[in-house]
């Protein structure tokens, strides 16, 4: 691997780091930043998704329904996880797919950003391209998810709290350096 995948503290991740997590978890913006910080790309899936539809989630969502989206979205994590190490930010609902966590467990290092309610319904409020938050009342939904999600987020490799009351650098550290350690052998975090 080039020099460009050495990280500035002198390791190079071996493999991919799935980031998941809910809607407003901040997978994104932490994944782009600790991507940059170990000199390695940041994929986001769902962009990814919307370049192969050439439109928006919303409007595959409106358009062709969500299990569309879902068989879409397996396919486009297969060809991502097939790639080089990489950061990749996948969507809330990826990693409920057997088939997606599978090739997860199988291809790549899962690591969940756990995030409370508030932070959730904070950080998602006043956007409008995701679907599922689009109808009815979005605490109540994030809530729910919460429930029927979180037990199999549990299943990552990797757990780190994150919430609106820190700083997307302090996110950034702590990824990294549980990162570090998970791929040094270390345990990761409780
Ligand atoms: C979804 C999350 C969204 C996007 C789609 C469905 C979900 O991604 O994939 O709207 O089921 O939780 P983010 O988690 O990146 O917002």
């Amino acid at each position: 691997m080039s020099e460009e995948h050495e990280s500035a503290r002198g390791w190079r991740l071996p493999r991919t780091v799935a980031l998941i997590g809910l809607m407003g978890a901040g997978k994104s913006s932490v994944g782009r930043r600790v991507a940059t910080r170990l000199g390695v790309p940041f994929l986001d899936a769902d962009a990814e998704i919307e370049a192969a539809a050439g439109c928006t989630i919303a409007e595959v969502f409106a358009r062709d329904g969500e299990a569309a989206f879902r068989d879409g979205e397996r396919r486009v994590i297969a060809r991502l996880l097939d790639g080089p190490p990489c950061i990749l930010a996948t969507g809330g609902g990826a990693f409920m797919d057997p088939e997606t966590r599978a090739a997860i467990r199988r291809n790549a290092v899962s690591l969940w950003l756990r995030a409370d309610l508030e932070t959730l319904v904070g950080r998602t409020t006043g956007r409008t391209h995701r679907p599922l938050l689009m109808q009815g009342d979005p605490r109540e939904t994030l809530r729910r998810l919460m429930e029927e999600r979180y037990p199999v987020y549990a299943e990552a490799d990797i757990i780190i709290d994150t919430s609106a009351d820190v700083a997307r650098e302090f996110m950034e550290q702590q990824v990294a350096e549980a990162l570090e350690r998970y791929f040094a052998g270390g345990e990761s975090p409780p």
